[in-house]
Parts: C-alpha cells; sequence; structure tokens
C-alpha cells in the first residue's frame, strides 16, 4: 500500500481562538479546524452532510459543533452525528501542531 498523504499547513494556531472554528480553504475543498479549550486541534469537512452550510459558521461548545442551518449537531473529534437533522457523520482529517503552525494531512 502506498501513503500519498500529506501534511499541509492550515493556519497558525495563534489565530485560532480555544473553543472556536476556522474555515480553511484548499483546493476545491473547505475544511473547518477547531481548537479545543486544553490545545488539541481537529479538522473535519466544513460543508455540513444535511443540506448546504459551513460547519465553520457554527457554534461550538466544548467537542460539539451546532450547524448554523438547522442546528444539526456534530462531536468533531469523530464527525459522529449527534442529532437531527444530522445523521451523517462529518469526514474528519488527522491534524497536528509544530512549531505554532496547524497541519492538516491530507490524502
Ligand atoms: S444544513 Fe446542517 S443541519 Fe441542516
Amino acid at each position: 500500500m502506498t501513503d500519498t498523504a500529506t501534511w499541509v499547513a492550515a493556519c497558525k494556531l495563534n489565530e485560532l481562538p480555544k473553543e472556536d472554528v476556522k474555515r480553511w480553504d484548499h483546493g476545491s475543498k473547505s475544511f473547518a479546524v477547531f481548537r479545543t479549550a486544553d490545545d488539541r486541534v481537529f479538522v473535519t469537512d466544513d460543508i455540513c452532510t444535511h443540506e448546504y452550510a459551513h460547519i465553520s459558521d457554527g457554534f461550538v461548545m466544548g467537542t460539539t459543533v451546532e450547524c448554523p442551518r438547522h442546528a444539526g449537531c456534530f462531536d468533531f473529534r469523530t464527525g459522529e452525528a449527534l442529532n437531527p437533522p444530522a445523521c451523517n457523520r462529518l469526514k474528519t482529517y488527522s491534524a497536528k501542531v509544530e512549531n505554532g503552525t496547524v497541519f492538516v494531512q491530507i490524502g
């Protein structure tokens, strides 16, 4: 098996407040980059799995994000949909912080 995934710099950690989310556009896709209160970072697709809305415009509570359009909630650590009308999980991506920069693994 060939590993073609690459780590791409998304933003500076200090541009992303704790317990918040930031949109990151790369190529033809939008991603949602999350930072927890204890400085962990997580990345999901930015487009909701229910209808068209940017998850990064949503409201972050702990490790949950509420979609701004119909209030479907997702656990951004796993992408799991937590309540209707959201029922399909968000795709998640590996993320890490090195020297103050957030990197996302894109395959
Ligand atoms: S568009 Fe996100 S819950 Fe409907």
